[in-house]
């Protein structure tokens, strides 16, 4: 037997990951794949009279809201001679670069040119670049994609007539960050979404259960291609005999669609969340809740504390979804896995992702995309349901 049969990790192969996979950029296969659909980039209160700095799908990019109350996302060197417009100044009409006073409103036409003869007279002839947004369930959602390809903003039905005592919550809670960026790619987030066994070890055993009794036997879990991406099912039977079914899924290419953990009612999910590509190795989820007023979103806790106030020690003893998804680095290595059965979700979603990229570049529409109103509307299947 050779040295290398041994399996020690002396002369191990230059790690690699799937660019198909994980790239994020204008340009890329799975970059040009994500720009075809709307994501949210903020808050509606991040969007103020205040330049805000975004970092979208690896663009830098700056976030407004005009006196009008429209917001607008636009490329931060300005088109006269490039100082950012993050020190512009934002009015009525939109955003005002700070260097020789050229103005434009929230689609990027220059308004007015202050220092030019009759304030500009050719000022239609000057565009600062700029992306579409739309204020929805909380989020400004931005479409960074062909002009010529953008969809109709996606409507998911649980915001749809609320019973009264009932909102809409925006929350941007990372894996335990609270509001922070997650210092990984986006990919292997979301694919986490398709894989419910690691809720039986690692949040319900090797910690301690991070969340309810329900949650923490080891489920029957099949996986489903759906319409528009792919669904877990999560079976158990509860000590009392009830039958726990739970619906978990994935909308293409990055809404992850969890119905809470905490188990507070019985019922279809309550959450649509999305897990945005900031960078390649950056991500935030940004999750619109449905809740009853004055309903505190429930964290997972750690020995009663919250994930952020935990020790190096403390995270070692009692990880979570950060320390496990991080902990597979910035990019995961793809070249470096042993996938076997469990993994089965996360090679589907990998499968209908890949099959995506290459949709469009091979000129097609991407799954999911619809061009009416009219057609974009989803009815969530996730849930929590009690002996269906
Ligand atoms: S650089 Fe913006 S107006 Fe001159
Ligand atoms: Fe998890």
């Amino acid at each position: 037997m050779s040295d290398i049969d041994q399996g020690t990790a002396y002369g191990m192969a230059a790690p690699s990951w799937d660019d198909e996979l994980i790239e994020v950029e204008p340009g890329t296969p799975a970059g040009e794949l994500l720009r075809r659909y709307w994501h949210p980039i903020a808050t509606v209160e991040e969007a103020t009279a205040t330049p805000r700095l975004v970092r979208v799908l690896g663009e830098d990019l700056i976030l407004f809201r005009d006196g009008s109350g429209k917001a607008g996302l636009v490329h931060p060197r300005c088109c006269h001679r490039g100082t950012t417009l993050y020190y512009g100044k934002v009015e009525e009409r939109g955003i005002r670069c700070c260097y020789h006073g050229w103005l434009f409103d929230p689609e990027g036409n220059c308004l007015e040119m202050p220092c030019e003869v009759d304030g500009g007279r050719y000022r239609e002839r000057y565009r600062q670049p700029w992306y579409p947004v739309q204020d929805y369930v909380g989020f400004v959602f931005a479409y960074l994609g062909p002009p010529d390809k953008k969809p109709a903003l996606p409507r998911y039905d649980i915001f749809e007539n609320l019973p009264s005592g009932f909102s809409v919550a925006a929350d941007a809670d990372n894996i335990g960050l609270e509001g922070d960026p997650t210092p990984c790619n986006w990919f292997q987030t979301q694919e986490n979404v398709m894989d419910p066994f690691h809720v039986f070890i690692l949040h319900a055993g090797f910690s301690e259960n991070q969340f309810v009794a329900e949650m923490a036997s080891m489920p029957d879990v099949s996986w489903h291609l759906t319409d528009l991406g792919m669904k877990s099912y999560q079976d158990r039977v509860l000590p009392n005999g009830d039958r726990f079914h739970r619906v978990t899924e994935v909308v293409m290419p990055n809404v992850r669609i969890v119905a809470s953990p905490f188990v507070e009612r019985y019922g279809p999910g309550e959450s649509v969340a999305w897990t945005l590509p900031i960078s390649r190795t950056e991500t935030k989820i940004f999750s619109a809740i449905v809740v009853p007023d004055d309903f505190e979103i429930p964290r997972p806790l750690y020995e009663g504390r919250r994930w952020a106030e935990l020790s190096d020690e403390e995270h070692q003893r009692l990880p979570g979804d950060y320390e496990a998804q991080v902990g597979q680095g910035a990019v995961t290595m793809h070249s470096e896995e042993h996938l076997a059965g469990s993994d089965r979700g996360a090679t589907m979603f990998r499968h209908l992702f890949r099959s995506q990229v290459r949709a469009v570049a091979e000129g097609r529409d991407p799954l999911g995309v619809s061009f009416t109103e009219s057609d974009a509307r989803y009815e969530i299947l996730a849930g929590n349901f009690l002996n269906p």
